[in-house]
């Protein structure tokens, strides 16, 4: 930096911390924070830029490094958490299933409140946060069958919310959304308390069996275009995703209450991967049917789609969500719990690596994308070509694990976007033969039927129906997002794959 010319100051750092921590890479991002204490004079973190990092460690999951920076942010920087600090670390401890630990950081939260500590009631009484705080509490309470405790905590999230109805109708789109997700997401989780114990507030005998789920959840990595586990040996990935499941899902939590063992963990991914790391798709879903067709949705944001699809589609499918961030990651998981859906499995990491690498060959029969992210146009394209998903060698990759005659559907608002991907698997070819052609009579389920042609495939103006891979019409989370912002127009491509 000095090189350049360039006086570090907090702002910079802070810019870079963002940088390290979009790509998912919180030990780089680490080592920056300590690099900062080092220049002369020392550069001090300010509260945004150690923000920052613990927001990093929600799209990897990083609980451990999470937890221990929130503490030095009172211990070392002597300054006093807010209300996103608070917010991201229950996050976390939550999704650790660390219960003694968030018991412990909401009590003085509380005692610092009833002081009338002005950053503590801040806390607790901001809207969102008393909402997000209380349910994420709720929900590991659940997960752990501490049915008293959940319930307690929900109807705490409740009742903030009832005090912020009128700010979810006014307010801008974001802060919207966000409100009326956070009531669904308490829906949810009542109706899977009430399912556990019919509405009661006395203990229960049950608590879900996570380690059954767990097994069906493979934490590769978060980082894009990964360099981490993914590139571990194939004989040492077992090890390493038990010790994601560890470290990022409550596992280490779960070992602890005897629920289950690290060499258990270890011995199931074990079981379910080949000698090259492929998935055993009829093994992991021995449960639900392991002959069912196998569907795949990549990208799946929270899960809320793929998760309905499950439901809908119980004796029928096995479904399989991939999703490169790790906090959308647990949050299918906890669908799938929720949810009891014995057809789900969730793959963690990138799906340009994942695919290629531990997918079998033909082996799918449905490939859904709803709402890719259209490529970042930065005027670097290397950078671009890394970032976006959706090239011809991603749509060739997808190709052979599809089966003979499988089905690849694409559903986005975005026109311009779905113009020019429909016009590249259009294109695509290998030995002079098409590897996809269009779906010609795809049904469509809302919409008003019309279609135009990029390459020979159909742009289809509408939402797909079942014979696309949408065998129920749910909206996902962009779906809600997009059409609270009056962008409701829906197109959509559905191809079929040709043998070669
Ligand atoms: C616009 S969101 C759509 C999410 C979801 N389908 C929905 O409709 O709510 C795109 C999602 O793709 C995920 N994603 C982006 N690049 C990815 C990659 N290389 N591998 C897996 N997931 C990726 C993002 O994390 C994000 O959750």
């Amino acid at each position: 930096m000095r090189s350049a010319g360039v006086t570090p100051n907090v702002v910079i750092y802070t810019t870079l911390l963002k940088g390290h921590c979009a790509a998912g890479d919180t030990p780089a991002a680490l080592k920056l924070i300590d690099a900062m204490s080092k220049e002369d004079p020392p550069v001090v973190p300010d509260l945004r830029s150690l923000n920052t990092f613990i927001r990093g460690c929600i799209r990897v999951g990083d609980i451990e490094a999470a937890h221990s920076l929130f503490i030095q942010i009172k211990q070392k920087w002597g300054l006093e958490p807010d209300a996103t600090s608070y917010k991201y670390c229950v996050k976390l401890l939550a999704q650790g299933l660390r219960f003694q630990d968030l018991k412990c950081l909401l009590k003085e939260l509380r005692k610092a409140a009833g002081k009338g500590e002005e950053a503590s009631v801040a806390v607790l009484s901001g809207l969102e946060n008393g909402i997000a705080l209380h349910l994420d509490v709720a929900s590991a309470a659940a997960m752990l069958g501490k049915w008293p405790a959940a319930w307690s905590n929900l109807e705490r999230a409740k009742e903030a919310m009832s005090k912020g109805n009128g700010e979810a109708e006014g307010g801008e789109l974001f802060n919207q959304t966000r409100l009326k997700e956070l009531g669904i997401e308490m829906k949810r989780l009542e109706s899977f308390l009430r399912a556990n114990q019919g509405g009661s507030e006395e203990s229960s005998v049950v608590s879900p069996d996570l380690p059954s789920y767990l097994s069906r959840c493979f934490v590769f990595s978060s980082l894009l275009s990964s360099e981490d586990v993914n590139e571990t040996p194939v004989n040492e990935l077992a090890g390493a995703l038990s010790r994601k499941t560890l470290s990022t899902m409550g596992g280490v939590e779960l070992v602890r209450r005897d629920q289950t063992t690290k060499e258990e963990i270890e011995s199931q991914y074990d079981r379910n991967l080949t000698e090259k790391g492929k998935i055993k798709w009829k093994k992991l879903f021995k449960e639900s049917g392991g002959d069912l067709p196998l569907k795949m949705e990549i990208c799946s944001g929270n899960g809320d789609w793929v998760a309905a699809q499950a439901d809908s589609e119980s004796s029928k499918a096995n479904w399989v969500a991939l999703e490169l961030r790790h906090d959308r990651v647990y949050s299918i998981y906890s669908r799938m719990v929720y949810g009891s859906l014995s057809n789900l499995a969730v793959l963690g990491g990138d799906a340009s690596s994942i695919v290629e690498r531990n997918v079998k060959k033909e082996t799918v029969s449905q490939v859904c994308i709803n709402f890719p992210e259209p490529p970042h146009w930065s005027g670097n394209e290397s950078a671009e070509s890394k970032l976006h998903l959706l090239t011809p060698a991603f749509f060739l990759a997808l190709w052979k694990i599809l089966k003979s005659k499988g089905r690849l559907t694409i559903f986005s608002d975005n026109y311009l976007y779905c113009q020019s991907l429909a016009a590249s698997l259009g294109q695509l070819s290998k030995g002079g033969k098409s590897l996809y052609k269009s779906n010609d009579k795809a049904s469509i389920t809302s919409g008003d039927g019309g279609h135009e042609l990029h390459n020979g495939v159909r742009l289809y103006y509408g939402i797909p129906g079942p014979d696309s891979g949408h065998a129920v019409n749910v909206t996902s989370y962009f779906d809600r997002f997009w059409e609270r912002g009056q962008h409701t127009e829906r197109y959509f491509i559905a191809v079929i794959k040709v043998d070669n």
